[in-house]
């Protein structure tokens, strides 16, 4: 059965929902799934824009074949060829033998990688070069490791509908939603488009800066923004152009605390609990406190690019971070998460480690970042002097957020 939305005039949503996906790129758990996004435009030619994930191809399908009713396929644009989007390629070429697809070089030499049966049913464009397909004249914008180096925009001169490939994605499948504006984005939504943004094209921030700054000309003329996961934009341009650019530049969205702890036995999360008392008796109102084993990193990543400040309490593991944070920290620096303030606090019966290892990697692998004095070192559990230590760290924390 067809599950298909009208974007606009001759403008068609034919994405498809994956509930059963437990973990996005095998590493990022899902827990209200995701869409894969595909647009098809009826003009004197038929334009379909991206494809689907295998697992949703046979939805996919039947959506395409139900709004060309009876029409053939002329083109597919591929905007980006990660397998999330165009494992479906194959069979569009299978089911429409005479579609052409339209995408660039990098493109074209990844599909044959794939192993894509392309033939000569190609068409390479470069950027900024347009296509006219009856009243609809598509530009295409090249967007470089926005995710993948091939990834490219294309934007509709005629109805102002940019097709904005991974960009302005989120998790959440849509379920029947398919404009931003129909749901409380910044209530329900806003965390998991953080969260696919920041663990998924975080590490490219200078990328989707490149790309932000090659559309500013576009934007008075954008009327929809269509990505490839999540719902269209179709006003309040500017919340989440300012998201983006925020993440982006790694700049926080917030001046709070967040506090990471690693704890074995409960030792190190009283000190955690303690500290986000503590920031709480002093005046601080956001303050988010994390069991590193419990909460999955991609959530960790996505709050660490939330906040501006972060405290890291982990007990020591074979003498040295516990590994759980220590996979945190290697996430970040991959990430190239910056411009942070750190706190740290340790935790060790007889050789505390954890403290001067973390910091020294906060020191060497990531970029201007601060971290506030000392780390203070629990010897198994706390105690009153070390409840006076832990009042200063939390001074010092609430200083700081007044800069
Ligand atoms: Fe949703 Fe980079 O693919």
């Amino acid at each position: 059965m067809h599950c298909t939305r009208k974007v606009t005039d001759n403008l068609y949503w034919v994405g498809a929902n994956e509930h059963r996906l437990a973990l996005f790129e095998n590493i990022h758990p899902l827990t209200k799934g995701v869409s894969y996004n595909s647009y098809l435009l009826l003009d004197d030619k038929t334009v379909l824009f991206d494809t689907v994930d295998w697992s949703v191809c046979r939805q996919f399908l039947e959506n395409v074949a139900h709004v060309l009713n009876g029409r053939k396929l002329d083109y597919l644009v591929i905007n980006h060829l990660e397998p999330d989007h165009a494992a479906s390629i194959d069979e569009v070429l299978l089911r429409y033998p005479e579609v052409k697809l339209i995408s660039n070089e990098k493109a074209f030499m990844q599909m044959r990688q794939f192993g894509f049966n392309i033939d000569e049913r190609y068409e390479e464009i470069k950027e900024g070069d347009t296509r006219s397909f009856g009243k609809h004249t598509i530009a295409f914008v090249y967007a470089p490791m926005v995710h993948w180096p091939e990834a490219m925009v294309s934007f509709d001169t005629t109805n102002g509908v940019l097709f904005a490939a991974d960009a302005f994605g989120t998790f959440n499948a849509l379920d029947g939603v398919l404009f931003a504006d129909e749901v409380d984005f910044d209530r329900d939504w806003l965390d998991e488009a953080r969260r696919y943004l920041t663990n998924i094209v975080g590490k490219y921030g200078p990328h989707i800066q490149a790309l932000l700054k090659k559309a500013t000309p576009l934007v008075p003329s954008i009327k929809f923004i269509c990505p490839l996961h999540g719902p269209i934009w179709r006003k309040d341009f500017g919340y989440i152009i300012e998201k983006y650019d925020k993440w982006s530049r790694y700049e926080p969205e917030v001046k709070g605390v967040l506090i990471i702890y690693a704890s074995m036995y409960g030792n190190t999360e009283s000190a955690a609990v303690a500290l986000a008392t503590k920031l709480r008796e002093k005046g601080v109102k956001d303050v988010a406190v994390r069991d590193v084993s419990s909460t999955h990193v991609s959530w960790l990543i996505s709050e660490t690019f939330k906040y501006s400040h972060v405290v890291l309490a982990s007990v020591t593991y074979n003498l040295g971070i516990y590994p759980l944070i220590h996979n945190y920290l290697m996430d970040m620096k991959a990430l190239n998460l910056q411009q942070r303030t750190f706190a740290v606090i340790e935790n060790g019966t007889w050789a505390p480690k954890a403290g001067g290892l973390i910091r020294e990697f906060l020191d060497k692998e990531l970029k201007q970042i601060t971290v506030l004095g000392d780390e203070l070192t629990i010897n198994s559990s706390m105690t009153e002097e070390k409840d006076v230590e832990l009042d200063s760290m939390a001074d010092s924390i609430v200083e700081s957020l007044k800069g």
